[in-house]
């Protein structure tokens, strides 16, 4: 029985209707909103003009992001500009296709820098930017990641978002790391961490081993323009698969390389409940918070993607959303999140040599398996 059928309303008093800022903005914005949890070519997805921003867009709201971050998609037409913008939420830029220029602007400082198809960089809360396409010719298509949802939600004013004059220096970014330059860190968790405001392509960025997420993997992650959002980027080889794990809501899985599928399901469903998704470069799939997701590389190059997500290493964490980096690289054996490979359902691995087999990719998984353990940790049937 649901509250509104619990009681009987009093016919004297007006009702009290919830406020969905967030989502009455976008709605306002008359572009399309595509929603579910996988999208399987951001590339090919339909625009619409969008008068705020300039440019075509949809907003790419995912069931995974728990209402804590979003995603749209944008495109400049060819020798166009888009509006200049500043506001009170983070973003982060990872550009699908097409050549421009941003201009950021921090205090007294304008600074231009240019970028291609693969670049990742950050737009500082509240720094004054414009995009410009820079070919005559050739539309760019760009993907965004945003802490809109939380702010809207939190202050319920879009003219304090998207009118507010502060000026945050205590965030200016270095003058270059908006081109690139940056340092090498270990984070506490043992991973390299690229601080930067610029990447230029994460397709070919260099990567540094991971074996404890499963499968000769390799990792690199980002911390972008002092924001709260953060990214890496994860590459598995041929005829592998990463280990299951679960964590927070908001991560943004963007396909850059090969050919594959995930498989997701909540941590406490059974295992007819596995939802797999299909991917390839272009595709998002944001796992929803608290559900195992897990990935495979079912093709015949090495798969990679790109994380867009919450979870900065400077920063501390954002209660209930930040996911627990430690948590999801340990085992659920050890009060972690993550599946090893030897108490995984073998249904899994069957499903995945199958899977090699028919793109003619040859499965290095069982090198992995030395000896299944038993179960020392109940999953569901
Ligand atoms: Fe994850």
């Amino acid at each position: 029985m649901t509250t509104k059928e619990s009681f009987t309303p009093d016919k004297d008093l007006p009702v009290l209707e919830k406020v969905e800022a967030y989502q009455s903005f976008i709605e306002s914005e008359g572009i399309p909103i595509v929603t579910g949890f996988f999208v399987e070519d951001l590339n090919t997805l339909e625009l619409a003009p969008w008068a705020r921003v300039g440019g075509n867009g949809a907003y790419v709201n995912l069931d995974g992001n728990g209402g804590t971050n979003d995603a749209y998609v944008c495109e400049i037409p060819p020798g166009k500009s888009l509006n200049p913008e500043r506001h009170m939420f983070e973003k982060l830029i990872y550009v699908l296709s097409g050549r421009g220029a941003t201009a950021l602007t921090q205090g007294k400082r304008e600074q231009t820098f240019e970028w291609g198809p693969g670049s990742l960089f950050s737009i500082p809360v509240n720094a004054p930017h414009q995009h410009h396409n820079g070919s005559g010719a050739e539309p760019v298509r760009f993907v965004a990641v945003t802490s809109a949802p939380m702010v809207m939600s939190i202050f319920n004013s879009t003219r304090f978002v998207f009118e507010n004059p502060f000026d945050f220096e205590e965030r200016y970014t270095p003058e270059k790391h908006n081109t690139g330059d940056g340092s090498l860190w270990q984070s506490t968790t043992g991973r390299h961490v690229w601080e930067t405001n610029f990447v230029p392509d994460v397709v070919s960025f260099k990567l540094f081993d991971l074996p404890r997420r499963g499968a000769g993997g390799s990792n690199v992650t980002f911390e972008l323009g002092y924001n709260s959002l953060a990214a890496h980027i994860s590459q598995f080889p041929v005829g592998t698969y990463k280990k299951a794990h679960w964590h927070g809501p908001g991560a943004h899985v963007f396909v850059l390389s090969g050919q594959g599928y995930s498989l997701l399901w909540p941590k406490d469903a059974k295992r007819t409940e596995r939802t797999r998704v299909d991917w390839k470069p272009g595709s998002l799939v944001v796992p929803p918070k608290e559900w195992f997701h897990q990935h495979f590389n079912g093709g015949s190059s090495p798969a990679r993607y790109l994380a867009l997500r919450w979870g900065s290493h400077r920063f501390s964490s954002i209660a209930g959303i930040t996911p627990d980096t430690e948590g999801a690289d340990k085992s659920i054996e050890e009060g972690g999140s993550q599946i090893e490979y030897e108490i995984e359902d073998p249904a899994v691995l069957d499903e995945f040599e199958d899977e090699c087999l028919k793109n003619n990719a040859t499965p290095q998984m069982r090198s992995f398996f030395p000896a299944r353990k038993s179960f020392t940790v109940k999953l569901p049937a």
